[in-house]
């Protein structure tokens, strides 16, 4: 398989830019500068290298920097931003900055003929994001292209297949830059593009059916995606031997536990276990209107409850996780085996011996996992879920929780879903749902008078949940989705819309 490495020097980007190289069907993988060598960079055989940016300034003693061998190494590099500078400052040449050479956002890209700017116009809009830029360009280098601020925007040394760009061609407003990644993969390193969802679920399903033959084999099935995903897989590959245990609170939304019973047991003819424990959280539940407190006791509940399945189960050679390539990067841990928390349910590990961990998508970014999932035929609504918090429908019922008010919820919650689902929006929104909160107020209904409780509805639009804008549904959306739900779940009286972004909020309102 072609393989690209993302050599990263701190920059915001560094994900993006591999997955920017993945959209072009070439395998990237992220590792931090100071964790691998140029031998091992040789021995995996890289088909090329790119330099992220980073927070720094060349010429800072701290900043990071890499052995300038690598320059002669026979692998080309694309430095990007400050990885462009450390190119420049690695060959001999000269960074500098001053206020007045900074450039924060578009800027017109002037190009000139380049086997970078293939199928580029001489002029196009580009991203950039600097105060240090190459001043001079060092020897055997030549100057590809300028902006009004910035002289130098782009270098290149084209014996050595060594290249730099001062802008981002890996974030979207710059026009070209998917033609000039594109340029740099198949124009310089010479890749042929191997790297298909299709192809990575065929491979990936031998695999693992040669590797795990004659093992007992577990998972903790969530209904989410990427554990959804991975019990597919794994399914394909040794049928029965895997075992899916999938504990159903009560606190999921309309019809989804019969959902994912019915998709892995009958669809995919898996071997489930589904735990139907919802008395026993809601009676843990009972009275308590502390959202962190409720947090707790589901976390600890769903612990008591595997260890139990667990006690049945016995002993299991390999426990089988949904980890995701950002899990695998954001551990900081590159290559060696991790086990995300989230994951493995809140310490199954613990409670469920085996003898070792497999992850089939430890490689793969959530949109690919998502591909993935379609090539493997589960249904859409399941790979295109859109989040949904562990603690389910606890953290969206303001206050204590009951059986009457779950109901209530869930009626709400789907009708809200499918109005914004009718308008064709599905997949607009990053994340949208209702919540039941704990304020009654009065309503008027034939001639009597109502009291009953305020729903509210939420949807957000956010990259990455760290920060989200409130969504801006089209007025009828809204309004079909209100009246039906007044009218048809009762007990519910006025309809509010939450225009609140995060910050200050946070997206689930508990
Ligand atoms: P907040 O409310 O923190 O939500 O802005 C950000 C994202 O995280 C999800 N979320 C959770 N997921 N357990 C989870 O697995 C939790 O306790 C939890 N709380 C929030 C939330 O749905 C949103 O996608």
């Amino acid at each position: 398989m072609e393989k690209i490495l993302v050599l990263d020097f701190g920059g915001q980007y560094n994900q993006l830019i591999a997955r920017r190289v993945r959209d072009q069907h070439i395998y990237a993988e992220i590792r931090p500068y100071s964790k691998i060598t140029i031998e091992e960079m040789k021995e995996i055989g890289y088909k090329g290298i790119i330099f992220t940016g980073g927070p720094n300034s060349v010429y800072d003693e701290a900043s990071p920097h890499y052995d300038p061998a690598i320059l002669d190494a026979g692998i080309p590099i694309l430095g990007i931003c400050y990885g462009d500078q450390l190119m420049a400052y690695m060959a001999g040449g000269e960074v500098s900055g001053a206020a007045d050479t900074s450039e924060y956002g578009r800027a017109t890209l002037f190009t000139t003929e380049s086997v970078l700017f293939q199928d580029v116009p001489a002029e196009s809009i580009c991203w950039m994001s600097h105060t240090d830029y190459v001043s001079k360009v060092p020897a055997g280098f030549q100057n590809i292209a300028h902006t009004d601020q910035c002289p130098c925007a782009a270098m290149s040394d084209e014996s050595r297949n060594l290249y730099g760009v001062q802008f981002h061609p890996e974030v979207t407003h710059t026009a070209y830059g998917a033609q000039i990644l594109k340029n740099f993969l198949y124009g310089v390193c010479g890749c042929t593009g191997d790297w298909t969802m299709e192809d990575f679920a065929e491979k990936a399903i031998a695999l693992y059916r040669e590797k795990l033959a004659g093992k007992k084999v577990l998972l903790a099935l969530s209904g989410g995606v990427d554990s959804s995903v991975a019990a597919v897989l794994l399914g394909k590959a040794i049928g029965p031997a895997l075992t899916c245990v999938f504990v159903d609170h009560g606190l999921l939304r309309k019809d989804e536990g019969d959902i994912v019973e019915q998709t892995f047991r009958h669809q995919f003819g898996m071997n489930l276990i589904r735990v139907n424990a919802k008395e026993r959280f809601l009676a843990k539940l009972a009275g308590v209107t502390e959202p962190e407190q409720k947090r707790k006791i589901i976390g600890e509940e769903f612990i008591r409850v595997f260890e139990e399945e667990g006690k049945k189960i016995g002993h299991v050679d390999v426990l089988a996780q949904g980890t995701i390539y950002p899990d695998v990067i954001e551990s900081g841990k590159g290559d060696s085996a991790v086990i995300k928390s989230h994951h493995n349910v809140g310490g199954l590990p613990d409670v469920i011996s085996f003898d070792e961990i497999v992850e089939p998508l430890r490689d793969l970014f959530k949109d690919e996992v998502r591909h993935v999932g379609e090539v493997l035929g589960i249904p859409h609504e399941l790979v295109w879920r859109q989040p949904f918090p562990g603690p389910g429908l606890a953290v969206r019922i303001i206050g204590d929780i009951t059986e009457e008010k779950l109901e209530t919820l869930r009626e709400a919650d789907a009708i809200f879903r499918e109005e914004v689902a009718k308008d064709g929006l599905e997949n607009a929104p990053d994340q949208y749902f209702a919540v039941l909160t704990d304020t009654r107020s009065v309503g008027v209904m034939g001639d009597a008078r109502t009291y009953g409780y305020v729903v509210a509805l939420r949807a957000v639009t956010t990259d990455d949940f760290m920060t989200a804008e409130w969504t801006r549904l089209p007025y009828e959306v809204l309004e079909r989705a209100g009246r039906r739900i007044t009218n048809e779940v009762s007990g519910v009286s006025r309809i509010v819309y939450d225009i609140s972004s995060k910050p200050p909020a946070t997206v689930e309102w508990e």
